[in-house]
């Protein structure tokens, strides 16, 4: 048998015990409970709005608004005991202030205001309060790694397509691509806050307010920018969450990609970098291994934010409107994405501002044939259409091969003449690799101008 029926809100019509699995099932307090503090100023704001049109005293006010503390108080020290019959905070807050003023204030708290709109507006609060967090930690990732870019300007390293050596670039240049990637999310982020900061306070279970609330009021109150301006759509939007974890997705899908090329730049084979202690274990078996964990962890953990994305996007489809109880399965995923992301940020923080490179191996990676195309724009400076330089630049890096030279630098001037007469004795000079990036000083490239003009650029955005 579960518990009597007399702690609920809405206990009235019902009068017979129901299912204890089905309590547990229906409770989301064990994890909304994290809303306690945006639960409690939303309420606070709205019994001033309720006091404004005369529907409580504001001797009423005092005592709610010091009940409101005291339960927060509670809740900051661990000391909230929750009670059968809590369905979720929204309940528990306000059995709780009822036991501390007495019910018969307590019970005006309510009016015209359902757990439709309350929760909403909770949830609101809480997700820009997060992502305002995820927007410092951000800047911060972002910070780190433009530092260490123009402090490490000067390393040069392969830049891979298909995971192949392709053309050198700056080390930097990599950083500064991350860095890039952050600071659109940093953007993005931005731009979901704006849609985020809406009040939906007053508009009801989903029909607006009985009593002429002042939405405007309750808005400012509560920080929001604006009231969203239908009722329905105010209860029931959720749109505010999935661009939440649509963006936790990309943001994720991002640190793994940069995770898997910092994991590859540690391995033995390449020897780019190491990761220090403080973010790699060691092998319980294998002695000598020193495992990238860290970053292991921030390219599976993106699975898991996306598993969030698509489940709450399956929950929400098709749902009819307004308020339905599958929107409470809204929680789970949002807080688990924030919790991650926000780790992750430090994670990745910690990660970049702590490992070494190895400069040596870095520019040691580096071989000739990655200068092919400089090569070949070595004759369409002279004229050639690029067309034809690629093939004859492609002939070069053949012969080489054929000759077992050790690269297409090692060919004399009269065997570059012999491919092409057009080749003289300044194509020596192509075989540079700090040439080749320097060549870059388009807006974007590898030069070290270009790429200082990027970090810049990336700064003042934050
Ligand atoms: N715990 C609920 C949720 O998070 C609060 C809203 C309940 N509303 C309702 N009509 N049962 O969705």
């Amino acid at each position: 048998m579960s518990k009597p029926t007399e702690n609920r809100l809405w206990g009235g019509r019902f009068t017979g015990a129901s299912d204890p699995l089905m309590d547990l099932y229906n409770a989301s307090l064990p994890y909304d409970q994290k809303m306690y503090d945006a639960d409690l100023t939303g309420t606070k704001v709205y019994t001033e709005g309720l006091q404004k049109l005369g529907l409580i005293t504001s001797d009423e006010l005092t005592a709610i608004h010091k009940g409101i503390e005291e339960i927060r108080n509670e809740w900051q020290t661990n000391t909230f005991e929750e009670k059968a019959g809590d369905e979720d905070i929204h309940t528990a807050n306000e059995r709780r202030l009822g036991e501390i003023i007495g019910k018969h204030i307590a019970g005006k708290v309510h009016t015209g205001r359902s757990r439709n709109d309350q929760v909403a507006t909770d949830m609101r609060i809480f997700v820009r309060e997060n992502l305002e967090k995820l927007l410092e930690f951000l800047s911060g990732f972002i910070g780190v790694l433009t530092k260490r870019a123009r402090q490490e300007i000067d390393v040069l390293m392969p830049g891979y397509t298909h995971l192949q050596r392709a053309q050198p670039i700056r080390w930097s240049h990599w950083l500064s691509c991350y860095a890039t990637y952050f600071t659109e999310d940093y953007k993005r982020l931005k731009q979901i806050l704006v849609r985020v900061n809406q009040s939906p306070l007053g508009a009801g279970a989903l029909a607006g307010h009985p009593y002429g609330i002042d939405r405007e009021f309750l808005a400012k109150g509560l920080g929001f920018d604006s009231v969203i301006g239908n009722s329905l759509t105010a209860v029931s939007d959720r749109d505010f969450v999935i661009e939440t974890l649509f963006w936790s997705t990309l943001f994720m899908n991002h640190i793994s990609r940069f995770s898997e090329d910092l994991i590859i730049y540690s391995t033995a084979e390449f020897g780019f970098i190491k990761l220090s202690d403080a973010y790699s274990t060691g092998s319980s078996l294998m002695p000598q291994k020193k495992n990238p964990d860290s970053l292991e962890l921030l390219r599976g953990k993106s699975g898991r934010v996306f598993g969030s994305l698509s489940g709450f996007l399956m929950s929400t489809k098709s749902i009819p409107s307004t308020y339905n109880k599958d929107m409470q399965e809204d929680k789970e995923p949002l807080f688990d994405a924030l919790t991650t992301v926000e780790h992750s940020i430090l994670i990745a923080t910690g990660v970049i501002s702590t490992l070494t490179i190895n400069k040596q191996r870095m520019e040691g990676a580096l071989t000739m044939d990655m200068l092919a195309t400089d090569l070949a724009d070595y004759l369409v400076r002279k004229g050639v259409p690029f067309r034809e330089t690629h093939h004859i630049s492609g002939d070069c890096v053949r012969t080489a091969e054929e000759l077992k030279l050790s690269g297409i630098d090692k060919l004399s001037t009269a065997q570059f003449k012999e491919i092409d007469s057009r080749f003289e004795a300044d194509v020596k000079e192509v075989f540079d690799f700090e040439v080749s990036v320097e060549r870059r000083d388009a807006i974007g490239g590898t030069a070290k101008s270009a790429v200082l003009a990027q970090l810049e650029a990336l700064e003042a955005q934050l």
